[in-house]
């Protein structure tokens, strides 16, 4: 068998891992993996790579991907779909392997169903909003990032007595927001699945400072709003009288570095899952990781809602004392 492997949509931390075991794996069942760059991009453009278990040596370590990703629109257009579909054919592809989140996984639906080849899917998103599975590559890595920043933001906020606004990523999404502001100890989080009015945050402060707390920090989702026009909002309605105000947004910082070793181990396993799936004769659905197994979801479960972990939004809010 060839099997194909592309990364498509934002990168995460823990997809090197996915790709090194997916090569090694099925090399060592003595089957071929070709890589394709930049995701669908590459897919129409017939950017393929042959990968022997040599050209991923070194890579755990690696945040990123070496397929590159891309965000490629035009492959919601069937001429280009039709294109790609012809490379598959020209390099002798059988079966597909696509790393990405949601979106990615339509587009995969779309190529086994126009085309007929096996494809599967593994969830690789530090937004960890993929329906039907518990993990999702690069969340954790993306986790470990905002809780190393949001801890040395708290070392300054202390310092000047501070209100700081920590905004980090999930684009529709709280699940950052929540678990970073848990093990942060932050006095607010602020997500998309909670309608937190922006009025109550004023008397959240005063009573904090009243507590005797030097610092107020609220880590929110970006799904929530812009942490500057949050700035902007408080600095009308308070003032700087509780504290000066300062806003941060981590960006793209959360979604580098070297993944965790729980990152790495989760994507050596889903990538060897994903190639057994495929070499015994599996067509279509992502890997889905639920109560310690593995398993194969249907692509369409990737969209239902998972909903984030209240217990910590709870408890975030029972020990802030
Ligand atoms: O999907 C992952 C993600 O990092 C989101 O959290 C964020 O909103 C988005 O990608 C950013 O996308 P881009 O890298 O295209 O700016």
């Amino acid at each position: 068998m060839r099997i194909g492997i592309l990364c498509s949509g934002g990168d995460a931390p823990g997809m090197n891992p996915v790709i090194r075991s997916v090569v090694r794996c099925a090399s060592s069942l003595g089957h071929e993996v070709v890589g394709i760059r930049r995701g669908f991009r590459g897919l129409i453009e017939g950017d393929f790579v042959e990968l022997r278990s040599r050209d991923v040596g070194g890579i755990l370590d690696r945040g990123g991907t070496i397929l590159l990703s891309s965000r490629e629109e035009r492959f919601r257009e069937l001429e280009y779909r039709e294109r790609s579909y012809e490379n598959l054919k020209i390099k002798k592809i059988d079966a597909l392997i696509v790393l990405g989140g949601e979106g990615t996984f339509k587009g995969a639906e779309l190529i086994a169903e126009e085309t007929g080849l096996p494809v599967i899917g593994i969830p690789c998103t530090i937004d960890n909003d993929v329906g039907g599975t518990e993990y999702c590559i690069g969340y954790d890595t993306a986790l470990r990032n905002a809780v190393d920043a949001i801890d040395k933001i708290r070392d300054t906020a202390s310092s000047h007595e501070r209100i700081f606004l920590v905004e980090v990523m999930g684009r529709k999404r709280g699940f950052i927001a929540v678990e970073a502001g848990l093990a942060t100890g932050a006095e607010l989080i602020l997500v998309p699945e909670e309608d937190f009015p922006r009025e109550e945050i004023p008397e959240e402060i005063r009573s904090a400072k009243e507590l005797g707390k030097l610092h107020f920090i609220i880590v929110m989702a970006e799904g929530y709003g812009k942490a500057e026009e949050l700035r902007e909002f408080l600095l009308d309605r308070i003032g700087e009288r509780y504290g000066e105000i300062r806003a941060t947004v981590l960006g793209h910082l959360q979604r580098g570095g070297i993944p965790t070793h729980t990152d790495r181990i989760m994507g050596m396993k889903f990538g060897e899952v994903a190639v057994e799936v495929l070499l015994s004769g599996e067509g279509k659905g992502f890997v889905a990781y639920e109560k310690g197994k593995f398993y194969i979801e249907d692509f369409r479960k990737a969209g239902e809602y998972k909903d984030i972990d209240r217990e910590a939004l709870r408890l975030s809010r029972r020990l802030n004392l």
